[in-house]
C-alpha cells in the first residue's frame, strides 16, 4: 500500500466517524484545508519533475476528488439524521385539549336567549330587532293603547325628558314595538322572534328595572289559536327538554291582542327543585293572544286578509325556572363567582342536534 492510499483509507475512516457536522468539518479543514494532509500532498506538485508530476498529478486529483464526494455524502447523511431527529421531537399531539383552557363563561341570559332562537328557527322564525328607546307611537299607541289609558302606567314606564314638538320617548316596557316595526316593513307571510332588553321601573327578587324579553309574531291568512297553542307547546318541550309538558292558556287581557291569554306550565317542587312539565301546580308562563285587529290597521294591514298570533315572555325569568337561579338581582351583580357557577362553556353552542345545553 503507497503512502497515498494509506493516507485516503485514513481519512475516509475518520469521515465515516464523524458523528456531527462539527466533527465531519474538522476533518475537512484537516484534509483539503489551506495546510490540510491532501492540500500539502497538492503544493509538492510544483516541486516535482515533470515525468513525476505527470504520474503523481492524477492520482493525487483522484484523492481530493474521493475525499471531497466522501464528506459532501456524510454531510447529507448528517443533515437527513439531525431532520428527523427534529421531526420525532417537535411533533405536536393535536388532540389534547387547548391549554390553558377558555376562561370567560356565557351568562344564563345569552345562553337561554341562544337556545330560545334556536327552538324557534327551528320552527322557521327569523330574528328581529329593534331600539331600546322608543317613541310612544311604537311603544303604546300603535298597540292599541288609548291616550292617558292606565295601562300605560301600569307599565311602570321610564319616560326620557321631552324634546320639543316630538313624538315623547320612552324605555321600551316590552319587545311589543318591534311587533309594530316588522308589520310596517316588511309583507307578510311573517315568522319572526323578537329578543331583547326591556325597562320598568321596578325591583324585587323577581324583577329588575332591566329584564329581557323575547317576542313572537306570525302574521299570514289563517293563522289561528290552534297554530298559537301547538308553537308555544312545542317550545316548552323543547325548551325544558322534557316530554309531554301540560299546558293550558288562561284568559287575560292585553290591549294589543284579542282574545288575549296567559300560558301556564304544571310544575311540581320536589325539594328545592322546581319540576317544569308534571305536577299539581300551575305556573304563568307567557302573555300571548290573536294580534288585535286595531293593531294591524296601525300598520296598514287588512284585518279581512291577514291576521296572527304573538306572544311575549321573559328570558330571564325562563333561565331562572330551567337553571334554578333564585334571584333575578344576582343576574346583573357582575360577580365573577356567581357567572362561574351559572355560566355555560363558550365552546357549547346550543344546538338541537346534541341537545341545548349541558
Ligand atoms: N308585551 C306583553 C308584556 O310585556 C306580552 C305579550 C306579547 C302579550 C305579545 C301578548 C302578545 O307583558
Amino acid at each position: 500500500m503507497t503512502d497515498l492510499d494509506r493516507l485516503e483509507k485514513n481519512l475516509l475512516q475518520q469521515i465515516e466517524a464523524a458523528d456531527s457536522e462539527e466533527a465531519l468539518e474538522s476533518v475537512r479543514v484537516q484534509a483539503l484545508g489551506k495546510k490540510g494532509q491532501v492540500s500539502v500532498q497538492m503544493k509538492s506538485l510544483g516541486k516535482m519533475s515533470p515525468e513525476e508530476r505527470k504520474q503523481k498529478g492524477p492520482l493525487l486529483n483522484g484523492l481530493k476528488a474521493r475525499i471531497g464526494e466522501a464528506i459532501g455524502a456524510r454531510k447529507e447523511q448528517l443533515e437527513r439524521a439531525a431532520l428527523e431527529a427534529r421531526l420525532a421531537n417537535e411533533r405536536a399531539d393535536i388532540t389534547l385539549p387547548i391549554r390553558p383552557l377558555p376562561k370567560g363563561k356565557i351568562h344564563p341570559i345569552t345562553q337561554v336567549a341562544e337556545e330560545v332562537a334556536v327552538i324557534f328557527a327551528d320552527m322557521g322564525f327569523e330574528i328581529r330587532e329593534g331600539p331600546d328607546m322608543e317613541d310612544d307611537f311604537h311603544n303604546f299607541t300603535a298597540l292599541n293603547f288609548p291616550p292617558d289609558h292606565p295601562a300605560r302606567e301600569l307599565h311602570d314606564t321610564f319616560f326620557l325628558e321631552r324634546q320639543e314638538g316630538a313624538d315623547p320617548m320612552v324605555l321600551r316596557t316590552h319587545t311589543s314595538p318591534v311587533q309594530i316595526r316588522t308589520m310596517m316593513s316588511e309583507k307578510p307571510p311573517l315568522r319572526v322572534i323578537i329578543p331583547g332588553r326591556t325597562f320598568r321601573c321596578d325591583s324585587d327578587q323577581t324583577h329588575t328595572p332591566m329584564f329581557h324579553q323575547v317576542e313572537g309574531l306570525v302574521i299570514d291568512k289563517q293563522t289561528h289559536m290552534g297554530h298559537l297553542k301547538g308553537t308555544l307547546n312545542a317550545f316548552i318541550e323543547a325548551f325544558f327538554e322534557v316530554d309531554g309538558v301540560e299546558t293550558r292558556l288562561r284568559p287575560h287581557f292585553f290591549p294589543f291582542t284579542e282574545p288575549s291569554a296567559e300560558m301556564d306550565v304544571r310544575y311540581s317542587r320536589v325539594g328545592n327543585e322546581l319540576r317544569i312539565g308534571q305536577g299539581d301546580s300551575w305556573m304563568e308562563i307567557l302573555g300571548c293572544g290573536m294580534v288585535h285587529p286595531n293593531v294591524l290597521k296601525n300598520c296598514g294591514l287588512d284585518p279581512d286578509e291577514y291576521q296572527g298570533f304573538a306572544f311575549g315572555m321573559g328570558i330571564d325569568r325562563l333561565a331562572m325556572l330551567k337553571y334554578g337561579i333564585p334571584d333575578l338581582r344576582d343576574m346583573f351583580a357582575a360577580d365573577a363567582r356567581w357567572l362561574e357557577h351559572y355560566g355555560f362553556d363558550a365552546l357549547d353552542q346550543p344546538n338541537l342536534a346534541t341537545g341545548l345545553s349541558r
